[in-house]
């Protein structure tokens, strides 16, 4: 059924609004620092299922739960070890999402009926006074259609979800990637999706940080190899060499291709070029990943995107290449 979606201001009134939406079962999209998030209150079911229901999620893919206080995730977890209270010390408010055993207050439907529970404290004053004002934890996973580009604006919100929600608060996003989500295991930490926080950054507090693999994959039942996709094909190259064979074998008329470039480098070919980074700056690149694909896609027939250098946040930028590139032997 087709709702009005109403655009609110991230201002007092707008906030009061989308707050008392959320309090009377409600979905409203809000911007985090990362991206834009599609809320429900956690604890009303028929909220949450709402949220798989306008994103077109399986219910296998479990949401993150959004907190305006850190200490309120030690009611959302069972119980809570030294080391995962220390990650929530030094990155909270912050990108990074912790798994956690979960206490029996969170419903299995926002976990997919796993036994654990993934929670974030967003570093974005417009996200935590939307959660104090409604006065519970927010489930929110990104405001896209499930398996699209995830949308770091409110118009990118709306190009997805108008008519299937209740409301999106305008607003900013800065860092433009999700969070990254992690879960301790001892004094171990499994990375379970890259993001926002880096590895090294990560490192600097946990002695053992785990990356990727099949281990993370298990762990993550909403990792599926095809994600953040564009409606049009998209490839991958590293250089320039790669880059005009796959022009050239691609049959698809010059004008018609999207080249998505990570810094400053000529292109003589008469493409729909898009830099990410004209400086060769990965924070910058990454703000711009999302919004450079809604605009390829928007313009081409193809998109051939160069993967970035893998230090930092390049790993994140390069998982999300890797998933909206992913051809499924169907495809
Ligand atoms: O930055 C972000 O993380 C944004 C903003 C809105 O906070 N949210 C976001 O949510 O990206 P979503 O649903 O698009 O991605 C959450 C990921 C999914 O891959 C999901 O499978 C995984 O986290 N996840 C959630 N709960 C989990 C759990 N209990 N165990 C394992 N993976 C979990
Ligand atoms: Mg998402």
């Amino acid at each position: 059924m087709l709702k009005r979606t109403v655009l609110l201001n991230d201002d007092d009134a707008g906030l009061e609004q989308g707050a008392e939406m959320l309090r009377s079962g409600g979905l409203v999209a809000f911007p985090t620092e990362t991206v834009f998030g599609l809320g429900a209150c956690a604890f009303n079911c028929r909220a949450v299922a709402g949220i798989f229901e306008a994103k077109g999620r399986p219910t296998f893919d479990p949401l993150i739960v959004h907190v305006a206080e850190p200490d309120h995730a030690y009611d959302l977890w069972d119980s809570c070890i030294a080391s995962t209270r220390h990650l929530c010390d030094q990155f909270w408010p912050g990108p990074l999402t912790i798994i956690n055993a979960k206490s029996e207050k969170v419903p299995d439907l926002v976990t997919a009926g796993l036994s654990s529970v993934a929670v974030r404290c967003p570093d974005h004053e417009t996200a935590r006074e939307l959660i104090t004002r409604s006065g519970m934890p927010v489930a929110a996973p990104s405001a896209n259609r499930f398996g699209r580009i995830t949308p770091t604006t409110w118009e990118a919100v709306m190009e997805e979800l108008d008519g299937r929600i209740d409301a999106v608060i305008k607003g900013v996003t800065r860092i433009g990637l999700e969070s990254t989500v992690v879960r301790p295991c001892g004094d171990e930490l499994l990375i379970l999706r890259p993001g926002a926080v880096t590895c090294e950054e990560l490192r600097r507090v946990c002695p053992v940080v785990l990356t990727g693999g099949a281990e993370a994959k298990l762990h993550s039942p909403g990792h599926s190899s095809r994600h953040y996709a564009p409606t049009v094909p998209m490839r991958l190259f590293k250089t320039s060499g790669e880059l005009s064979h796959l022009i050239h074998a691609s049959g698809v008329e010059i004008s018609r291709i999207g080249v998505l470039l990570f810094c400053d480098e000529p292109v003589t070919e008469k493409c729909n070029v898009f830099f990410l980074s004209p400086e060769g700056d990965l924070r910058q690149a990454a703000a711009r990943l999302f919004p450079a694909l809604r605009f390829l896609e928007s313009c081409s027939d193809l998109i051939l995107a160069q993967v970035v250098p893998a230090t930092g946040l390049g790993e994140a930028i390069n998982d999300r290449l890797n998933r909206a590139s992913f051809r499924n032997t169907t495809d």
